[in-house]
């Protein structure tokens, strides 16, 4: 099929182009390179170095049979500081590439989601039908956009699917997290254990969990690209699905430290801080629609193997070669 990949030259994004390409599409990346890097793009697709707002030629001159839309602004701390910057790429952005796709006569989609639309939960695992209640800004954009594609899909026919990830990580295909601003877990604590950072901050350990440090499902980033191989045929023209993929198992923020020690052999230093404003005390899929639905099966659930992955890319000992970060272009 005809692919273009909104966000391609992020993380999520640029993994799961390096799929679609192995699946034989054709494939074009859409991305301003405003968080993404050009090298991220896996070699055999396009780059057109466009933002969401005027994507309409770019649609016009691929005609794409489907879009996968993975580009957004997606720091929740960010998006309590600057909800304009939010409210203006995370939904202006998306209603302009769904005006384009329209446009163009393309009305199939699969949507990068969060747990974030469900905010604090009343029960894990959460499922689909929780009550959607985010906490912040980011959250927000992202189920108004979920609330955009239910229209799209019943006014204009789209076929239309949103993934609602918990805690994407590790790497696949040379590709992993590269952030400018980095803020998640895994890959901070893999940057104390290369000596690039002191020490590592927990953000409370008065939680109601059982080390009291918060609970988080990691899910592996070829697994959750392997979900959206599925999904790009799933949902009838007028249809919008929604699935969440987490792996099902919370590990704790002090269970990640534990098996970042264990994967590197490095201490890592930790300090004690405060709680974050807006960290929920825990978030665990529940992923059983996606199993029935579409036959998705995570293959990496071991915590420690997700760390490794990651840890792969990170390392500055490692061997030149396991160190590339992005497809050479
Ligand atoms: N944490 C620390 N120290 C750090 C960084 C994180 O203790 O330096 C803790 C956080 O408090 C949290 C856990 O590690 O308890 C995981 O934090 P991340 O920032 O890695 O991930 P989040 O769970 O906050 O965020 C993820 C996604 C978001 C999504 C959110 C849903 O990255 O996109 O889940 O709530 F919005």
């Amino acid at each position: 099929m005809r692919v273009l990949v909104a966000g391609g030259a992020g993380y999520i994004g640029s993994v799961v182009t390096a799929d679609l390409l192995a699946a034989g599409h054709e494939v074009t990346v859409l991305d301003d390179l405003s968080t993404g890097h050009a090298d991220a793009v896996p070699e055999g697709a396009a780059l057109a170095r466009v933002g969401l707002h005027d994507s309409a030629p770019v649609l016009a001159d691929v005609r794409p049979e489907v879009v996968l839309h993975f580009a957004a602004k997606s720091l929740v701390g960010e998006s309590q500081e600057r909800p304009e910057l939010y409210w203006e790429t995370n939904v202006g952005g998306s209603l302009a590439l769904l005006e384009a796709m329209r446009a163009a006569g393309c009305r199939r989609i699969v949507f990068s989601s969060t747990a974030a639309t469900y905010g604090e939960p009343e029960s894990v695992p959460i499922r689909e039908d929780a009550p959607t209640r985010p906490t912040n800004t980011y959250g927000a954009t992202k189920l108004a956009v979920d609330t955009m594609l239910t229209s799209y899909a019943t006014a204009h026919g789209f076929a239309a699917v949103s993934l609602r990830y918990f805690n994407v990580a590790g790497a696949a295909h040379g590709l992993g997290e590269r952030h400018t601003t980095e803020t998640h877990l895994i890959p901070l604590a893999l940057q104390v254990a290369a000596g690039e950072r002191e020490s590592l901050t927990i953000y409370g350990d008065d939680y109601p969990t059982d080390d009291g440090t918060c609970v988080r499902d990691y899910i592996h980033v070829a697994d959750l690209s392997d979900a959206h191989l599925l999904a790009l045929p799933a949902p009838a023209e007028g249809e919008h699905r929604v699935y969440n993929l987490g792996n099902g198992t919370g590990f704790s923020v002090q269970q990640v430290v534990d098996a970042v020690r264990e994967v590197t052999g490095h201490p890592v230093p930790v300090e004690l801080g405060k709680r974050r404003a807006g960290d929920p005390a825990q978030l665990v899929a529940s992923s059983d629609r996606i199993r029935a639905d579409l036959g998705w099966q995570p293959r990496h659930t071991d915590l420690a193997g997700i760390v490794r992955d990651a840890w792969e890319l990170t390392d500055p000992a490692a061997p030149r070669g396991s160190h590339a970060r992005g497809g050479p272009r």
